[in-house]
């Protein structure tokens, strides 16, 4: 597997994963203005023998990193494609100088929650009806100490030990 830049070519099929895996997915444009418009936004593909099983968005704002958007293909998930992306994308925002990371989820995104947790993620506060189609909470997690961060699988590989952070909502 290889994880490379995402670029205008590769939307159809990312728009292809993201309608599949969100009830709100995010729009071409959404993309697009990411690509186009936003310089804190780094978008990275995950492809396996050059077809994409999966896609993340994320923004590094000075020592923090927000992960905007991550979705792997039905047929490609419980493969480790979701924990490379993020070990390599908080390698990637450890050398741009973050040292936290934050994201929302749904309340009722237990396979998510499950994977950001195993990540090092903790919840930290809730975000009363944040999401829409259907209105939901979103349980903002965070994972602290990024620097402890040296196990890109994509570069050898060590496993994760981190401590999880657990706060009440
Ligand atoms: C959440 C998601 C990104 C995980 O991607 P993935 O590539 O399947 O995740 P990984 O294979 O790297 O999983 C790593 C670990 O996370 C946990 N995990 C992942 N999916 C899980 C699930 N459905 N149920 C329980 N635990 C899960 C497990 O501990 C797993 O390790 P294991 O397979 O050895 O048990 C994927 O399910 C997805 O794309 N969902 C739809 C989009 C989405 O919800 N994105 C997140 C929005 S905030």
């Amino acid at each position: 597997m290889t994880i490379t830049l995402l670029s205008h070519e590769d939307l159809d099929f990312i728009m292809h994963i993201e309608q599949t895996s969100f009830s709100a997915p995010w729009t071409r444009k959404m993309f697009c203005d990411e690509l186009d418009g936003n310089p804190f936004a780094s978008l990275l593909a995950a492809r396996n023998q050059g077809v994409i099983v999966g896609h993340v968005c994320f923004w590094v704002i000075f020592e923090e990193l927000h992960v905007m958007n991550l979705a792997v293909h039905v047929d490609h998930r419980r493969q480790g494609v979701a924990t490379a992306m993020m070990t390599h994308v908080i390698a990637l925002a450890h050398e741009q100088g973050a040292n936290v990371a934050m994201l929302e989820v749904r309340t009722s995104n237990t396979a998510a929650i499950a994977f950001y947790s195993r990540m090092g993620f903790g919840q930290i506060a809730t975000r009363r009806a944040y999401y829409s189609n259907p209105t939901e909470d979103a349980m903002i997690m965070r994972c602290v100490d990024l620097q402890s961060e040296n196990n890109d699988p994509l570069a050898g590989g060590v496993t994760r030990s981190r401590q999880h952070e657990v706060s009440p909502s």
